[in-house]
């Protein structure tokens, strides 16, 4: 798991237990139900846990995560997040197509995940990368919002 190469190469590669707080620092910028450590360390630990980190290849700054899961076939996305001064670069799409490459592999045949319905940039990216709305959770999401907002419940196979 590499990417380009430049002054600006991005690299994607497996996170290990000392990425973690990165990855934590990472979620808590980007989500207002913030995650510890502790929290990120148990995710990892998960059966069948995948954790994914994009760091820039000149100085192995992070840039960006993916927490998911791989339970027989199929594979789930816990989480995913790239730093605000990272975004619409590719890293994003880089990360999911890296997870979805790892759990394919694993023997998975869909991967599932669940997003905000009024984030343009995550249903964007979903959407753009092929997962098509299966179900929505009406007011799912309430943590740091004004009102509750519904999840949709989004799938793509990987066949
Ligand atoms: C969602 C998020 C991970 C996207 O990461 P990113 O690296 O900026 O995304 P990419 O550059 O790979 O974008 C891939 C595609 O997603 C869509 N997209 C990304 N950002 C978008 C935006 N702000 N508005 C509309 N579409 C967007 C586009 O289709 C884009 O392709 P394009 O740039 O060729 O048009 C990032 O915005 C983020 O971290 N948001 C906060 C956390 C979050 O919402 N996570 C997802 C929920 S689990």
């Amino acid at each position: 798991m590499t990417g380009p190469s430049g002054p600006g190469a991005v690299r994607i590669r497996t996170a290990t237990v000392d990425d973690h707080p990165a990855i934590a620092g990472l979620q808590a910028a980007a989500f207002a139900d913030r995650w510890s450590v502790d929290a990120v360390r148990r995710i990892a630990a998960l059966h069948g846990a995948v954790a994914l980190l994009a760091e820039r290849a000149a100085d192995a700054a992070p840039l960006g995560y993916l927490l998911g899961q791989v339970v027989t076939d199929e594979a789930e996305v816990h989480s995913l997040a790239v730093a605000e001064a990272a975004r619409r670069q590719g890293i994003g799409r880089r990360l999911l197509a890296a997870f979805e490459t790892m759990a394919a592999a694993l023997g998975a045949v869909s991967v599932v995940l669940e997003v905000a319905a009024d984030d343009p940039a995550a249903t964007g990216l979903y959407e753009s990368a092929g997962y098509a709305v299966i179900a929505r959770r009406p007011g799912y999401y309430r943590i740091g919002r004004a009102r509750p907002v519904d999840a949709e419940v989004r799938r793509r196979s990987l066949r």
